[in-house]
């Protein structure tokens, strides 16, 4: 950090939360007794369940004995479409028996398998089901009314009345659970919540667009209202997203009115005081208020393009829409633990960029909050027809432009901590941001948002490699200024998430 200005919170929290290989020894080993549960438990007496319009049979877990849930003959069809964008956006994919318990997995991944987002569904005028908000109930499948009452206009108003609320009948809401996640990663907890519920938001884009429905994630509200309209204590919990979901042929462009002005949150100075926990801190610095500022929309990225020589690569495959493959992608999913060390082609590298990066280009609905902030590398460590090295990829060119050849594959095991995967990887994708940039546009919000996209980003290129038969895992566990370094990064440069792309072993 640059020590002649005053750091903001945001970059305070994120060198606090820096692994080195002298802090790693110092973090608290996780007391296996206090794991928390990676879902609340809900039960009522009269639930909806969802499971009947699942599109397969043998949902392993249905209502429980002492449960009757609605008549399904009085409920809107609706109802159906909702069952299946909760499956396909978190519901439950894969369990693990042992003899003492068993693990449930989830459509979408997230770090050390604990789950810290939760969804809530905002209702109105759905046939059979009382308005309000609702808990989806992630083993049964079902929904479980928390809230009765309209919900929309308190919820519209805390995101400024945006349009794309006008006439909604479903609003999601993804929240971050603080403790089940700290429980193991203790501060960096947070970065690791955000990064999972982009990973969630990258899923629902796609789940309610195989319902006729368009997802329109906005990460900028008045948390204070929201979280009071809830009733969430923000000591526990936060909403990080609200998604209306509109039919998809009555989006109007002037549902993404909110790039025109970008609110912003405060940019703190001082750090908060030695007692205070950096993740409220963070959270609560990157909090917006009704009367939030308003900045001007961010300038053009404004990184050096390197030198006039540099090699640059055209990527040519392209890999335009998945969507009549997504569930079956979802289901199938699993992260790779780990990789043959073999190399892949780099057509199929070309097309899962292509798709994670162009997809989420803006189109008449952005998807992300500070697309321009996010620089994308790439280790390559072994690809057919690419020299190893180090290049950044240029989105919007589709190109690579090499930074520095070289085998890095000892760095990068280093640098992930000494896990395999990196080492083993064909090649790692890497997303940075210029901290102190992104957070004159957005405020201490820049946290949020820069962790969210590279979450949202990382399950566009989980979805792209399992389409592609290729293996895939988040990384979210490496010394951070040693990616400074292998990356030729300013030192004030945050790296927010890596992604691992390789052969898998036959049996993942
Ligand atoms: C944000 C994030 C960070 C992750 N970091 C790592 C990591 O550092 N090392 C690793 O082996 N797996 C990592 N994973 C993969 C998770 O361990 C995996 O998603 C989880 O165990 C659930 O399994 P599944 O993805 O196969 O459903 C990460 C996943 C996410 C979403």
């Amino acid at each position: 950090m640059d020590p002649r200005r005053n750091p903001s919170i945001a970059e305070w929290f994120h060198e606090e939360t820096k692994y080195s290989p002298q802090s790693m020894g110092l973090l608290p080993r996780p007391d296996v007794d206090q794991r928390p549960l990676p879902y609340k438990e809900w039960h009522a007496s009269e639930p909806v369940d969802l499971v009947p319009y699942l599109p397969f049979p043998g949902f392993p877990l249905g209502p429980s004995e002492d449960q009757r849930p609605l008549d399904s003959a009085l409920l809107s069809e609706f109802v159906g479409a909702l069952s299946r964008i909760l499956y396909f956006t978190g519901g439950v994919t894969g369990i693990q028996q042992s003899p003492e318990e068993s693990w449930l997995f989830r459509a979408a991944p997230s770090a050390g398998a604990l789950y810290p987002t939760d969804i809530t569904l905002a209702l109105r005028g759905i046939r059979g089901i009382e308005d309000g908000l609702h808990a989806y109930s992630v083993p049964n499948h079902q929904l479980v009314s928390v809230l009765e009452g309209d919900f929309l206009p308190g919820i519209a108003s805390s995101f400024w009345d945006h349009p794309s609320f006008d006439g909604v009948q479903a609003v999601v809401l993804l929240s971050g659970v603080w403790q089940r996640s700290r429980w193991r990663y203790h501060d960096r907890a947070y970065r690791r919540i955000l990064l999972d519920t982009g990973h969630v938001l990258g899923n629902l884009v796609h789940a309610a667009q195989q319902e006729g429905l368009q997802a329109i994630p906005l990460a900028g509200f008045d948390d204070p209202a929201l979280q009071k309209l809830m009733f969430l204590d923000s000591e526990q919990e936060g909403v990080l997203v609200g998604v209306p979901l509109r039919r998809a042929d009555d989006v109007s462009t002037a549902a993404d009115g909110l790039v025109a002005a970008v609110k912003r949150s405060s940019r703190s100075t001082a750090p908060p005081d030695f007692e205070t926990d950096p993740i409220l801190a963070i959270h609560e610095s990157s909090s917006m208020i009704h009367d939030a500022e308003v900045a001007l929309p961010p300038d053009p990225p404004t990184w050096a393009e390197g030198a006039a020589d540099a090699r640059v690569v055209p990527l040519v495959e392209t890999l335009g829409d998945i969507s009549n493959e997504f569930p079956r992608i979802v289901v199938r999913r699993r992260s790779t633990r780990q990789f043959t060390g073999a190399s892949v082609n780099r057509r199929d590298l070309d097309r899962v960029l292509d798709f994670a990066h162009r997809y989420a280009t803006p189109g008449p609905v952005r998807y992300l909050s500070a697309r321009p902030a996010l620089q994308i590398h790439l280790v390559v460590n072994r690809v057919k027809g690419l020299e190893p090295g180090v290049w950044r990829y240029l989105p919007d060119e589709h190109q690579l432009r090499l930074i520095r050849s070289g085998d890095e594959r000892r760095r990068v095991h280093g640098a992930c901590l000494g896990q395999e995967l990196a080492r083993d990887a064909a090649c790692l994708v890497v997303y940075s941001a210029d901290l102190p940039h992104a957070v004159e546009v957005w405020g201490d919000r820049a946290y949020r948002y820069l962790h969210l996209d590279a979450g949202f980003l990382g399950q566009q290129l989980n979805l792209a490699c399992i389409h592609q038969e290729l293996g895939v895992s988040g990384v979210a566990g490496f010394f951070d200024d040693t990616w400074n370094e292998i990356l030729e990064l300013p030192a004030d440069h945050a790296i927010t998430y890596i992604t691992a792309i390789g052969d898998p072993f036959a049996s993942e």
